[in-house]
């Protein structure tokens, strides 16, 4: 949409009591991410600055928005008198003459970039007003969109509606787009004479097609749209984005056997020929290389797992995590803030943490390294082709140096030089024949009660 200058209004001054929660309505996480941070995110995909407008006490919104569009204006609705006023309250945003104006909801998280082109597509082939309705057999609760020869006349809320109109199946996304010249005139027009007594935006259509201006609606998926103003509603919109995603995910070449038993993040990636087994959850910044296997039942969150890794099943890479190529990090494994160099291998029941491991090192089963003294955190360096046998404590601060074996068992609490071998346990003492008279010695006791 090049040539053309748009400013989107993110409407989020919305109280969401229906919530109850003391975090503001559009905070509330999709994919973990805040819904109007979703919502901002589709609204720069489609070339547009952003004036959000939020109610008192906007400044974790305003954060959450500027996460994702830095740039974006902050404007507060101090009353809460309908979706036109909250509109104006961008008021200075809007005098500066912008070509496009759309408006979107801040709680309507599953909004797409593609949607809002469209509509600036209709705006500049000179439509005045655009409009995005989408049919459903339940229409109650939304805006009609009532028309007259095929030509849109304007909207009537539900509240406001005859019977007659009731039944009309055409419904109001909520979303608009207004050509920049006329949108302050427009929208000042609107006045208050409804059921509510608010200020509504869905009336710049009546306004606009009276005047004879240019008024027309593309039909959208109701899905695109959805609203979301109770936990429940919160539940579908994050069902219908993972299933977008889990579809988008494949289509870029991952397999997934039980995709709907796998949870993304807005910000994971993964790479083509990368397996997914059922039951895996991906947290907040994961990146997936190629021909990676994630096995069962792994959580993975702020990790990095390059290409032709191994996961799982049931490993868990906490944030700070990245596996170099062709590492594995097997079953009962968790991870933390540790590199792990390109082929080695921490296969069973073991914890890295605060930790480096050097190329094509074996951390034995049961393998602890202990982190952290009750105050601070400590790092442990393993090197390359290290082998720590299973059941090692590494008491941090900790080198253990190229090539080095760890005897299995030892509590390590010094340094260790490359290629040297280190035993921190007791010394093993044998004695010859004494289990049988020990057991003999035990069954005589027993007999003679
Ligand atoms: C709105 C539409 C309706 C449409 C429906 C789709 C209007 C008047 N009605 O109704 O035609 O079918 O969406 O879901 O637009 N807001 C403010 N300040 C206000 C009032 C609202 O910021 O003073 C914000 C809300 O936080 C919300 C959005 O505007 O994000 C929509 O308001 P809401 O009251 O939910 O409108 P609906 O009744 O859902
Ligand atoms: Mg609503």
């Amino acid at each position: 949409m090049t040539g053309r200058s748009c400013l989107c209004v993110v409407l989020a001054a919305g109280e969401g009591t229906r919530m109850k929660s003391t975090l503001p309505k559009v905070l509330h996480k999709v994919a973990g991410l805040p819904m109007v941070a979703h919502v901002a995110a589709a609204v720069r995909g489609a070339g547009a600055d952003i004036a959000l407008v939020a109610g008192n006490g906007s400044d974790s919104v305003r954060d959450a928005v500027r996460a994702v569009a830095p740039s974006a204006e902050t404007y507060v609705q101090t009353e809460r008198l309908g979706t036109a006023h909250a509109v104006m309250a961008a008021r200075d945003a809007l005098r500066r003459g912008y070509d496009d104006l759309l408006v979107v909801f801040g709680d309507a998280p599953l909004i797409r970039s593609e949607t809002l082109l469209a509509a600036r597509e209709r705006l500049a082939a000179g439509f005045d007003v655009v409009v995005f309705a989408f049919r459903t057999e339940r229409p109650a609760g939304y805006g009609r969109v009532l028309t007259r020869d095929g030509r849109v006349t304007g909207i009537r809320e539900d509240r406001d509606c005859s019977d007659e109109e009731k039944l009309i199946t055409l419904c109001n996304g909520g979303l608009m787009a207004i050509t920049g010249r006329h949108a302050i005139r427009l929208i000042e027009s609107v006045g208050n004479d409804n059921a509510k007594g608010e200020y509504y935006l869905t009336d710049v259509v009546e306004v606009a097609a009276e005047a004879g201006l240019a008024v027309t609606a593309v039909t959208i998926d109701a899905d695109d749209v959805l609203g979301v103003n109770n936990r429940a509603e919160l539940a579908e919109a994050e069902a219908l984005w993972q299933q977008r995603r889990r579809r988008q995910v494949m289509l870029s070449g991952v397999t997934m056997i039980d995709p709907g038993s796998v949870f993304f993040s807005w910000d994971t990636e993964v790479g083509a020929e990368t397996v997914v087994e059922p039951n895996v959850w991906f947290g907040p910044g994961v990146k997936v290389g190629r021909d990676v296997a994630i096995h069962a039942y792994s959580h993975l969150e702020g990790a990095t797992v390059g290409d032709h890794v191994s996961v799982g099943p049931f490993a868990r890479l906490r944030p700070g995590t990245r596996l170099a190529e062709k590492s594995k990090v097997g079953n009962f494994c968790e991870v933390k803030q540790a590199d792990v160099g390109p082929g080695a291998k921490i296969n069973h029941l073991t914890y890295i943490g605060d930790a480096v491991i050097g190329a094509g090192s074996n951390i034995g089963a049961g393998t602890i390294t202990c982190n952290y003294d009750g105050f601070s955190k400590h790092v442990t360096e393993i090197g390359a082709n290290v082998f720590i046998g299973s059941n090692s404590s590494l008491v941090a601060p900790v080198r253990i140096g190229d090539g080095a074996y760890v005897a299995s068992g030892s509590v390590v609490t010094e340094s260790v030089p490359d290629d040297a071998l280190a035993l921190g346990r007791a010394r093993q003492a044998t004695k010859e024949g004494r289990a049988r008279e020990l057991r003999e010695r035990l069954a005589a006791a027993k007999k003679r009660g």
